[in-house]
């Protein structure tokens, strides 16, 4: 049985540069590699902590699923699905509930942090916490055994919720007879920090991010907005500087090389940025043509998620089954 790679990325943003090189493109290359079965999907009922506006919701749903087809993800190879279809995550869900020790809830990040937050505003420590906050990495480990996943590919900030998985697998294991599979988390190469307009790390927080799939027009002025420094058209400009790093992301060697001896030997600001304009856009346009195709055919997205979600619950199904049956609830 080949191994099982499984993935989701929530809709509570349109998805931006940093989650393509980050998240998005190294997910669909390893969907390429026979050795796995690769899962990949929505996590819907994740984002409902974050959006709470239903036509919102629906349309970054639809947003996530036409970036995960226009980026390559092959819905033939892939199981692609949205997590609200499969009815035994949340029953599993609920299941594991039983088995996690709050404790180990305590310790999350994410729940830590709005705790801080509250604490330092003065406000009662659990202000800003719903239980589909403190319980958030249940979910996500029902997302996770309820595929047998073996590798979760996931971002750093992530790690911790797949240890949690791995607890909350192990203590149902130890406590049932049942054998949850033991998922690790693949922690992609570090693309490194992927800055934002502003010079930041790209991230929704800060608003500073350009979206993947911008159109060609708003591409071109968002990246003509980059900061820079004030330096003359005739001066060298510095390596380091948010134009270059995004150059560097869609540049293939040869491509670096020669703009880098641009850089060195001085040009100016609006002839960085349109040589990155037009290695973006060339790079992206293939994909965006795809996505705006999607976005306005989304019957077909709905058909392939119906499809997918078919596959995804037999496999759900199974190990629901099986968990049922070892807390004896038949
Ligand atoms: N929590 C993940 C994120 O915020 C999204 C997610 C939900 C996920 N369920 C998952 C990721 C299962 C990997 C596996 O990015």
């Amino acid at each position: 049985m080949k191994k099982v790679v499984l993935t989701g990325i929530k809709p509570t943003g349109i998805p931006h540069i940093g989650n393509y090189f980050g998240a998005i493109k190294p997910a669909i290359e390893l969907s390429k590699n026979a050795e796995f079965d690769a899962f990949y999907f929505i996590a819907d009922y994740h984002a409902l902590n974050f959006i709470k506006d239903a036509s919102e919701l629906q349309s970054l749903t639809r947003e996530i699923a036409c970036t995960w087809l226009a980026c390559g993800l092959d819905p033939e190879k892939v199981v692609f699905y949205q997590q609200s279809d499969i009815p035994e995550v949340t029953e599993l869900a609920w299941i594991l509930n039983n088995v996690t020790p709050k404790g180990l809830m305590n310790r999350a990040h994410a729940y830590k942090s709005a705790v801080d937050k509250a604490v330092n505003a003065g406000d009662d420590p659990d202000a800003y916490v719903n239980m589909g906050l403190f319980n958030y990495p249940i979910l996500m480990a029902a997302d996770i055994l309820i595929m047998n996943s073996k590798l979760v590919p996931v971002g750093q900030d992530q790690k911790q919720h797949i240890e949690m998985a791995r607890d909350i697998a192990k203590a149902f294991n130890k406590t049932y007879k049942n054998s949850f599979v033991i998922p690790e988390e693949l922690i992609g190469k570090d693309v490194g920090t992927i800055l934002g307009l502003d010079g930041r790390k790209m991230s929704k927080s800060y608003a500073n991010t350009i979206p993947l799939f911008a159109p060609e027009e708003k591409l071109k002025k968002l990246i003509m907005s980059i900061k820079t420094d004030s330096s003359l058209p005739t001066e060298p400009k510095p390596l380091d500087s948010t134009v270059f790093n995004l150059f560097k992301l869609f540049a293939s060697e040869v491509e670096i090389d020669a703009e880098r001896r641009k850089y060195n030997a001085g040009l100016s600001w609006a002839e960085a940025k349109s040589d990155l304009f037009n290695i973006m856009n060339t790079k992206i346009k293939p994909m965006r043509e795809k996505y705006e195709y999607y976005k306005s055919n989304y019957a077909e997205v709905e058909k392939l998620l119906a499809k997918g979600a078919a596959r995804a619950r037999e496999v759900a199904k199974e190990t629901v089954a099986r968990a049922r049956e070892a807390v004896g609830i038949e």
